[in-house]
Formats: structure tokens, sequence, C-alpha cells
């Protein structure tokens, strides 16, 4: 793949290595490892969130770049509430002004956002700049940032439960394809690629319906430190995969 014009000699590449034929059109990201970022360098917590937020911008450029339709992000799950107060209430101001940041970059660059999760229980202020970046990018098309808030796999799949019960379907209507369009994720493909940072080996609670046979990717790199570079290794590994989807691959 052709790279582009701001390229350094080793990130060039790395990107001639792409196959373009052969893109995930949704690439989801456990962005872990802000925490111990911030230790290795003697850094407050909350400057590793503050590294992970613009690691995150450098994601969805590489995405965009890459042809990537759809990016799914862990910002926050339904086990992080139990963090102390203080680190919460950064994390969602955080995200509070990521949003209100972006907001031009995301026009600009044609990006849609998009949430999953359980926003109920997040701060009011939060809500009402999502809800206005969700308005002003709903006709973007070259690029889906779908960011999971308050979200957890097994919640997720719950709430479809009672979704299904509530609008009374029987128990011959329901197939995967039907219950799939009771989760968060209706609207968007399941994920081809799942990349977790830090070197945790787990899926926490992410996505677990929908990575059913997502390719999975696991690197020692802290969140912070994902740049481009890092993004095209897991997509040209990702590229080195065979993906069977339970059938044999023709042997
Ligand atoms: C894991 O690091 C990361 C998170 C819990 C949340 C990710 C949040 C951001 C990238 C910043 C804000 C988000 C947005 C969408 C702007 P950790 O704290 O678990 O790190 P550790 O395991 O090293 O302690």
């Amino acid at each position: 793949m052709k790279p582009p014009k701001s390229a350094g000699e080793r990130e060039r590449k790395l990107w001639l290595e792409i196959d373009e034929n052969n893109i995930p059109s949704h690439v989801a990201i456990i962005m872990d490892g802000n925490g111990r970022w911030a230790k290795k360098r003697g850094l407050s917590r909350i400057k590793g969130h503050k590294a992970g937020a613009k690691a995150i911008e450098n994601a969805l450029d590489s995405a965009l770049h890459l042809g990537v339709k759809v990016i799914t992000v862990y910002a926050f799950s339904t086990e992080n509430w139990v963090r102390p107060e203080y680190e919460v209430s950064v994390l969602m101001t955080l995200l509070f002004q990521f949003l209100k940041l972006q907001k031009k970059k995301l026009l600009d660059k044609d990006i849609k956002l998009s949430i999953i999760g359980d926003r109920s229980k997040l701060p009011l202020f939060v809500n009402r700049e999502i809800d206005n970046v969700l308005e002003e990018t709903k006709n973007n098309n070259s690029l889906i940032f779908n960011i999971a808030l308050n979200y957890g796999g097994r919640a997720e799949i719950i709430n479809a439960v009672k979704g299904i019960i509530e609008k009374g379907l029987k128990k011959e209507d329901i197939s995967e394809e039907v219950f799939s369009k009771f989760l968060y994720t209706k609207d968007l493909p399941d994920p081809d690629l799942l990349i977790r940072t830090s070197g945790e080996i787990r899926v926490s609670n992410f996505l677990l319906w929908q990575i059913a046979y997502a390719e999975l990717y696991f690197t020692d790199v802290l969140w912070p430190d994902f740049d481009t570079i890092e993004m095209l290794k897991a997509i040209i590994e990702y590229q080195k995969r065979e993906r069977r989807f339970g059938g044999t691959g023709g042997i």
C-alpha cells in the first residue's frame, strides 16, 4: 500500500508490506497500559490517560489511511466504576474534552461517531457532548469511530435478552442474526481483528458475542506507545493469518 507522505523510513517499509486487498473492515482495540506507561516515567496515572487519548487520534489516522471501516475502542468498562472516584471523574472529563476538541477533526476527516454501552450512568455533561457529536457527524462515511463506554459484553447480552422478551419474540423467531440485532453493535459488522496492548492475554468482557471469529493480536506495547508503526505491525500479522470461519480453508 502506498505510504502517506508524512511517513518516515521505517514506517514506509511497513506500509509497502500491507496488502490493500486484505484490510480488516472492523478493528477493535482494548487500550491497556496507560497507568503503567505513566508509572515508568514517574508521572501520574492521569498523564497516562492523556497520552492514551492522544494515541486514539493516531489510531484513527492510521485506520483512515488503511481504509478500515470501523474502529472500536474500549474506553470505559462496566467494571471501571470501582476505580478511585478521582480517576473515574478524570476519565469522564478527558472523554468530554476529547469529543469537544476532536469534533472539527472528525468532521474534516469524514469520521462518524458511534457509542456502545449503557449511557444511562454517564454524567450529563458527557452525554450532552456525545449527543452533539453523534448528531454533527451522523452523515460521515469514511470511518466509524465507535467508543465502548460503560460497556460489558455480558451486560450487553443480558440487555439483548431483555429486549427480545420485551418485544415478545417467540422461540422460533430467534436466530443468530435476529439476536445480533438486539446488541449495541446492531448496525456494525463483527470485528475482524481484536488488538490488546500491554501484554495482558485476556478479552476482559469485550465484545464477547462479536469476536467469535476475530483474529486476536496481543502486544506488549503500552497503549500510549501504540503508534502507526505498531498498528501496521498488527495489520501485517492479521494478513498472515488464514481465516477459516469454521471451514477447512479448502484443504
Ligand atoms: C487502560 O489503562 C485504559 C483505560 C481504562 C481507559 C482508556 C482511556 C483512554 C485511552 C483515555 C480517555 C478515553 C477517551 C475515549 C478519550 P489502565 O489504566 O488500565 O493501565 P494500567 O493497566 O497500566 O494501570
